[in-house]
């Protein structure tokens, strides 16, 4: 959780563009002046309330005279833009009508010039380039040469590397993500690439081949390579673009209309427009033809990122560090581009089958009996409820790894009852290692044995400050001291801390939750502030929350001078929770030897999702949160996390009955389904909000929904299994199954789980008609088997509140359990499959089966594979076409559920033999078979006849 409540509330007004009212001060004219005071507030309200895509797409006729015909690239993004100060850097003045649009703009003649011939390389290009002018903006040390190389990796991928000549720079080191090419020169290549030499301006031209389209070009002005600015536009094939992150985005399709977006790892609320915990400098662009490109700026430095519209779209990099290096995944589907970055950065990590389950946390237990009361009356109340959670509370004076053996004496025995009813628990865990002698040595008479700061010292993992001493700050220990996880012993010190908390504190967790990795600190820098160099005050700083204040970067964190093994904090900020990730992943395996670890994470970087999963960080209990987490969380698909969610009926402020309602109806289909409220201001608790703490015709509604993400989870399962071994998707936006049909293009408040399953939430107050989109294909209701007749439209779906929004589409094999209150129960269960046909009455399917928490299993020839596949109509086959893993002998298919037969067969056949009529029935427009004799992992065929 975050410190201060109010300030992650107060904090929205964060200002982000430039054109504000003090740049017109230069002006002479006083009316002038007046219409830019207000064009000024105009553009702050506008930019920072990011409208949503369909209220844009109105607005938009009404800009059309305005549009501007040429990219404009920012020469003075900074603050206290006038006609003089733009053209004292050589730019030009020129106001704008559209709105946000920069006034002090770039002349073609700035940037860089190709130096003599483009070299054919042996898998690609590469050139030397010159500055075309040598007036610096921001000081330091500015590149004359660069040396761009282009590298062809796959035939899908492309790397554009752009650094100084002469000089070593950061670089993200391989230990963190390690992008490689192929070992074989692609030749089949989706694209071309020209370098262009200029004049005007160099560029790079990267072309796809068959439709032509410039996907990536940058041969446009203000190119800037300096130590600590460096700036590139690149021009975008239309202003279809999705992704960068994280934010708060209020809308999927991104609004291009000159936004900015600053990425660096930070501490705050999920609330306003700022940089949230993770960085994920990537985005996807959709072509107009529905042809798809991720491209990734491998770059860890803060940096800010400008949007331009149409009809000229281009984004804006302005990077204080590191160097220019961009990975281009070619696609061509949306789909498959954003599958081979996933497979680039490192495939999602295998959950373990119970972290599927439903979650209950918070923070704010008062004390152990608290949390012993919300377990007992969620059993009692017969919700299916997999893990608890315990918050930084249980812990001796928030000391890591410890817990209080006073007001949470009997937190061992919890556990062990939690494992008797075979459910789990899970900690919360924070970096910072408390460092306060008075408190450490209470800390050593409550847990017996424990000095983790002093063993951290001698085994020198802490970060360091400028002057090579342990860096102190302040987290919720008080005083702290910051492990360094981009360091190898760091591992080793921390899987021994854990093994004293397991074993020594005897509190057996299945899994660490590991929080304020940004790393956050409640001191800016550090408890003696920072010095004054130019890494905490850099010449530029991107629009960061906290910067605002002296253009500082260590708001809320630790000094940029601070040194890690990997590089200077100013550099590897952004990596601390993606390394706190990768060790605690690999403490974890070693702890536990062949279980799978389950880590997640509030801090990500590229990559993270290889060794975490994700939840969404401190969102509100507040109705327009419910449809931004869907947003989030389709981003963070895109991303490689295929498990992540928000936090169900939020967590700052209080929760309403019906929202907390609704919230179960939609988390109930997040892939990571948990319950977690916040605290409230001391000495009042915010009341609890777990299912049970309502009443019963609470329980009464959010049981059944809760039964039915029990239900599909073998089929939720094996999409983990396809994230985890093929890379794809878990929870995904529409767009990626239906790009042919743009109006999928801005759908963000519905979306599929997999290929097959649409869920359409009820995400306002009083609502009961649910307006959703059905792209063509057969769509069936989940319950009734009711089939949406006419597709490629929206129909208004009535969902009064004890009513949820699910639909299957036609064409898919799903496999389902019966549910159980855990998935230990369920696991054992009978399952059954449902038939959604498509409009050739024919359907396919997966089915993953495994131990469910064995590390590797697939890798290790432990699990089976079952297809479930139909060639012609009636005639269903089931084949394992992997079968090392033996579930137990009751595992059969006792039900068979076909939606989109319009009369009931009159004769159905399971391997050779005829079923008994009163086996089949109807349910709704549902056909079901009862059958005893489906052995899941035996090889069976269905056949059945209608007249
Ligand atoms: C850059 O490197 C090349 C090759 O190592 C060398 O010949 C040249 O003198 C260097 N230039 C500078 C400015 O250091
Ligand atoms: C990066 O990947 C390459 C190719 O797979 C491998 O040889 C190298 O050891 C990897 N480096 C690290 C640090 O993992
Ligand atoms: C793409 O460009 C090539 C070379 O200029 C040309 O031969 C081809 O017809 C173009 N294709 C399309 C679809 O425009
Ligand atoms: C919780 O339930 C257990 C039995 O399941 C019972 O022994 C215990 O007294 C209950 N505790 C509370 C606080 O209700
Ligand atoms: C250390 O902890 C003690 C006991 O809580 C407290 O009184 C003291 O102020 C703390 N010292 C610092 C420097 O925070």
């Amino acid at each position: 959780m975050e410190q201060f409540q109010h300030e992650s509330s107060s904090k929205v007004t964060f200002t982000r563009n430039t054109r504000r009212p003090k740049l017109v001060v230069g002006l002479i004219v006083i009316t002038v002046l007046a219409v830019a005071v207000i064009v000024g507030l105009v553009v702050y309200f506008n930019t920072n309330n990011e409208v949503s895509d369909t209220k844009q797409a109105k607005d938009k006729k009404s800009n059309n005279q305005d549009q501007i015909h040429n990219e404009l690239i920012d020469c003075h993004p900074e603050k206290g833009a006038s006609q003089n100060s733009c053209s004292n850097r050589g730019c030009i003045w020129a106001e704008q009508k559209i709105k946000g649009a920069p006034w002090c703009i770039y002349p073609e003649s700035h940037g860089y010039l190709i130096d003599g011939d483009v070299t054919m390389t042996a898998r690609g290009q590469s050139a030397r380039l010159h500055r075309i002018k040598t007036d610096t903006i921001y000081g330091g040390e500015i590149f004359e040469k660069l040396l761009i190389t282009v590298e062809y990796q796959t035939e899908n991928r492309l790397r554009v590397k752009i650094v100084p000549n002469n000089v070593t720079r950061y670089e993200i080191p391989p230990e963190a993500l390690n992008i490689t090419a192929s070992n074989t020169l692609p030749d089949l290549q989706l694209y071309d690439v020209t370098l262009i030499k200029g004049p005007p301006q160099f560029g790079i031209v990267i072309k796809r081949k068959g439709t032509n389209t410039t996907v990536f070009s940058t041969d446009l002005p203000g190119m800037t390579y300096s130590d600590q600015f460096i700036q590139i536009t690149t021009r975008l094939p239309s202003d279809n673009l999705y992704g960068f992150g994280e934010h708060n985005h209020r809308r999927f399709r991104h609004d291009m209309n000159w936004k900015t977006w600053s990425i660096f790892t930070r501490d705050i609320g999920a609330v306003g427009p700022e940089n949230l915990y993770g960085a994920h400098p990537v985005y996807m662009n959709l072509e107009n033809d529905g042809k798809a490109s991720v491209v990734l700026l491998k770059n860890t430095n803060a940096m800010e990122i400008v949007l331009q519209p149409s009809p000229n779209p281009a984004i804006t990099y302005r990077v204080i560090g590191g160097i220019l290096d961009f990975y281009i995944f070619m696609g061509p589907s949306p789909e498959q581009a954003v599958q081979q970055y996933i497979q680039a950065i490192g495939r999602p990590v295998m959950p373990p089958y119970w972290s599927l389950g439903y979650h209950l946390c918070r923070w704010g237990y008062k004390d152990i009996e608290d949390m012993k009361m919300v377990i007992n009356r969620t059993r009692a109340a017969g919700i299916p409820y997999d893990v608890q959670w315990g918050d930084i509370e249980y812990m001796f004076k928030k000391y890591a790894f410890t817990y209080d053996r006073k007001d949470w004496s009997g937190l061992p025995e919890i556990v062990q009852d939690l494992h008797t009813n075979n459910m789990k628990f899970v900690v919360i865990l924070d970096p910072g290692i408390g460092a306060n002698r008075t408190i450490i040595n209470e800390a050593a008479v409550n847990s017996p044995g424990y000095n983790m700061f002093d063993d951290g010292v001698q085994q020198d993992v802490f970060i360091k400050n400028a002057s090579d001493n342990v860096l102190i700050a302040k987290v919720w220990p008080g005083l702290t001291a910051y492990p360094d996880f981009t360091k190898p012993a760091t591992e080793e010190y921390w899987l021994k801390w854990m093994r004293f908390f397991y074993e020594n504190e005897s509190i057996q967790y299945d899994s660490l939750w590991i929080d304020m990795n940004e790393p956050s600190s409640f001191v800016p820098g550090s408890i003696y502030g920072c010095d004054n160099t130019s890494l905490d005050y850099p010449p530029y700083v991107p629009k960061i929350a906290g910067s605002d204040y002296q253009g500082r970067m260590f708001d809320k964190t630790l000094c940029m001078t601070s040194l890690q093994n990997w590089g200077r904090h100013y550099d590897v900020h952004s990596l601390y929770g993606h390394s706190m990730s990768i060790q605690t992943h690999n403490a974890l395996i070693r702890q536990k030897p062949g279980l799978r670890p389950w880590t997640m994470t509030r801090s990500s970087f590229v990559g993270t999702g290889k060794y975490a999963t994700k939840w969404m960080g401190d969102n509100q209990s507040k109705w327009p949160q419910m449809h931004w987490s869907i947003i989030g969380i389709m981003e963070f698909s895109m991303f490689g996390f295929a498990m992540n969610g928000a936090d169900i009926c939020g967590f700052w402020f209080e929760a309403e009955y019906e929202m907390c309602l609704r919230w179960h109806q939609l988390g109930a289909f997040y892939p990571f389904a948990r319950n977690h409220n916040g605290k409230g201001d001391y000495p009042e608790l915010f009341k609890h909000q777990d299912p049970a703490a309502w009443d019963q015709r609470f329980v009464d509604i959010v049981k059944p929904v809760l039964m039915t993400r029990y239900r599909l989870l073998p089929y939720l399962y094996t999409l983990m299994y396809k994230a985890h071994e093929e890379g794809h998707m878990v929870m995904k936006a529409m767009l990626f199954e239906f790009v042919d049909d743009k109006n999928t293009w801005s759908i963000d408040r519905q979306f599929l789980l997999g290929p097959a399953l649409l869920i359409s939430p009820a995400l306002e107050q009083n609502q009961t008609i649910v307006e959703a989109y059905f792209p063509k294909a057969r769509w069936y209701d989940y319950t009734s088997g009711e089939e949406i007749m006419v597709t490629g439209t929206t129909h208004s779906l009535y969902t009064p509140i004890d009513k949820f929004n699910l639909h299957i589409r036609g064409g898919h094999v799903i496999p389902w359990q019966e549910p159980a209150t855990t998935t230990f129960e369920s696991r054992k269960n009978p399952m059954g499959i449902i038939i959604a046909l498509d409009e050739n009455y024919l359907a396919n399917g997966e089915l993953f089966l495994d131990d469910g928490e064995s590390l590797e299993t697939h890798m290790n020839g432990k699990s089976t594979v079952i297809k479930f596949s139909m060639n012609v109509a009636g005639l269903l086959t089931i084949t394992p076409v992997v079968h090392n893993y033996q579930p137990a002998d009751n595992l059969r298919i006792r039900t068979i559920e076909i939606y989109g037969l319009t009369r009931i067969p009159y004769k159905v056949v399971i391997d050779g033999v005829r079923i008994q009529d009163s086996k089949i029935r109807q349910s709704g427009k549902i056909i079901q078979i009862l059958t005893q004799n489906i052995t899941i992992t035996q090889s069976s065929t269905i056949e059945w006849m209608i007249c």
